[in-house]
């Protein structure tokens, strides 16, 4: 099926509910509509366009948006019935319909420990055990009590995974650094560029590194190829297949492949298939954060995704954070054509969400058939992509402040400094305030002819005008503000909860599955037939010239460099 931007022209056609209709005639109405004006008109706006969910606020009052706006946003969240599809989620229904499987990340952190019934079982006896041998075994290697063969303690874990079973660690351990064992590095391999392998081992000892091979599947070439390699590397200094019991741990739900890869399934880790591959941090997939922080700050973040999962179930939706959050990114991925959403991170730690979230919402709504395999002629999931505000700003702004895409934002702040340099704090705090205000206000052209000093007597030569032009500001430009009271394993939850959920609610309206991914099937497939004829004697010529070509020139290099 052609996407609906080569089919109709880049116009988004209208979603499948009643409410559409009306939302795109107010749109209409509301295209010369100024936030600067409403602000003015309502200095109420900012308090009924906020909410507070434990530690986490969220401002979604510099959005485009009026109380009719927001009331027919709801209604489309009850036409589509989010509210039952939410149901179907948290009651283990089999809502992933391709791959027959129920969507369940909500019962790995179910800290209320209720009964969640899956073909007949409840999975909460199984999914507390592995929590428990998952905090025995970093227990014991954060303790020093895990010995590796030479009868040195573990200092460094590698996690080799990719996909869901690296983004979310990797992250994770990251935004959690201040918790971190001092005596515990940790280390992601995800690349099949040789170059990341081999840089991550050369300053490793064998003798002290923890290999934490993670697949869902157990069969993902990047991470088997890596895993191999690693094993060999460990071999040549250890020398005895038996050490590799105390150095190689698996994650995984393929508990042949683990054996078959000769790791002990007594250092295996399990998850099932109700846990999708981004939605999996919060499973055994989460081990190198338990390593890295420990089990208890683990299950403080188990907590603070529950936090927001029982708001996400509870809440009225004109209430419920994700779902507003949600409707939002479909007021403008529907209604006003934007093409992206940019996540703007304005704390250090949290470097790594944009990357993550990618993930997350990219290969969930990425999709143009809805549910039942029908083509859909609506945009459906935006280009997620962002980085560190701050570095931003010197980079990227300029396109956001100027440019002719609307581009709307989510600002993630922490209002406690992460170190004592109170100084930086506040400069970082006054850049986040002034760009979301910027970004909101824009400059007219008055203001920047008065601040220009350009105006005098009422006119101006039509150069200066000309030039006046250049440092005017539209603003108009949608943001939401995230603010965390501080960065803690529990906010962290709550806040990749949040982004979770708003993703299912997404993925309703859309009217798709967003818990498969058979997109990235393709790519893998060819890939498969490709690699053996990288080192064919004869020319290749199977596929399309450009293919051939490109295969043509990698096999004469290689068989330059390896004679
Ligand atoms: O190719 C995409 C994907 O299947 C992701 O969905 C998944 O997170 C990643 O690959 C890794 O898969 P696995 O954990 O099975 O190695």
């Amino acid at each position: 099926m052609p996407l609906y931007v080569e089919k109709f022209g880049g116009e988004s056609g209208a979603l499948p509910w009643p409410v559409s209709r009306v939302l795109q005639t107010h749109r209409t109405q509301m295209a010369s509509t100024h936030m600067r004006d409403l602000f003015a008109a309502d200095p109420a706006r900012a308090e009924r366009f906020s909410l507070q969910v434990g530690d986490v606020l969220l401002d979604y009052s510099k959005n485009r948006i009026t109380d009719e706006t927001m009331r027919l946003l709801m209604q489309l969240a009850e036409e589509a019935d989010v509210t039952g599809w939410r149901g179907r989620m948290f009651g283990g229904e089999k809502i992933n319909n391709t791959e027959n499987r129920a969507v369940l990340h909500v019962a790995l952190r179910n800290r209320g420990n209720h009964p969640v019934i899956v073909d007949g079982e409840d999975v909460m006896p199984k999914v507390n055990a592995v929590i428990e041998k998952m905090g025995a075994f970093a227990g014991q290697v954060r303790s020093g009590e895990w010995r590796g063969y030479s009868g040195e303690r573990i200092t460094d874990v590698v996690n080799i995974g990719i996909g869901g079973s690296d983004l979310g660690p990797q992250m994770a351990v990251q935004a959690l650094a201040p918790y971190r064992h001092p005596q515990m590095k940790l280390h992601f391999i995800s690349n099949i560029d040789g170059a990341h392998v081999k840089a991550a081992l050369e300053s490793l000892n064998p003798a002290t590194t923890l290999f934490i091979v993670a697949s869902k599947t157990f069969t993902t070439q990047e991470t088997m190829t890596n895993a191999h390699y690693a094993r060999t590397w460990f071999l040549a200094q250890a020398q005895e297949d038996g050490h590799i019991a105390r150095h190689f741990v698996a994650v995984s739900t393929n508990r042949e492949a683990v054996t078959a890869f000769g790791i002990d399934p007594a250092n295996m880790f399990e998850f099932w298939d109700w846990v999708g591959g981004r939605y999996s941090l919060w499973s055994a997939i989460g081990l190198p954060i338990m390593l890295a922080v420990g089990a208890e700050r683990f299950i403080e973040m188990l907590a603070g995704a529950h936090a927001m999962d029982a708001h996400f179930r509870e809440a009225p939706p004109d209430q419920n954070m994700p779902v507003i959050l949600a409707l939002l990114g479909v007021w403008y991925n529907n209604f006003f054509g934007a093409q992206s959403q940019a996540i703007l991170p304005y704390d250090h730690a949290l470097r790594s969400l944009p990357a993550y979230l990618q993930q997350a919402d990219m290969e969930s709504n990425g999709k143009s058939v809805d549910r039942d395999g029908k083509g859909v002629d609506y945009a459906t999931g935006p280009i997620i992509w962002g980085a560190t505000g701050i570095n931003g700003q010197h980079a990227f702004y300029q396109l956001l402040h100027q440019g002719t895409r609307l581009v709307p934002a989510d600002f993630i702040v922490s209002l406690e400094p992460p170190t004592e340099l109170q100084e930086h704090h506040d400069i970082l705090i006054a850049n986040v305030l002034a760009q979301t205000e910027a970004l909101m206000r824009g400059r007219t052209r008055e203001e920047t002819q008065l601040e220009m000093g350009s105006l005098e007597g009422g006119s101006e030569s039509s150069q200066a005008g000309a030039f006046v032009q250049h440092k005017v500001f539209d603003g108009n430009h949608p943001s939401n503000a995230i603010l965390l009271q501080t960065l803690t394993p529990h906010t962290l939850g709550m806040l990749i909860a949040l982004y979770e959920h708003k993703i299912f609610v997404q993925g309703v309206i859309w009217n798709l599955n967003s818990y498969d991914q058979w997109g990235v099937e393709l790519g893998k497939q060819l890939a498969r037939r490709i690699l053996p004829e990288l080192h064919a004697d004869a020319m290749v010529s199977s596929h399309d010239a450009s293919t051939n070509s490109l295969i043509n020139q990698y096999r004469c290099i290689r068989q330059r460099t390896t004679g």
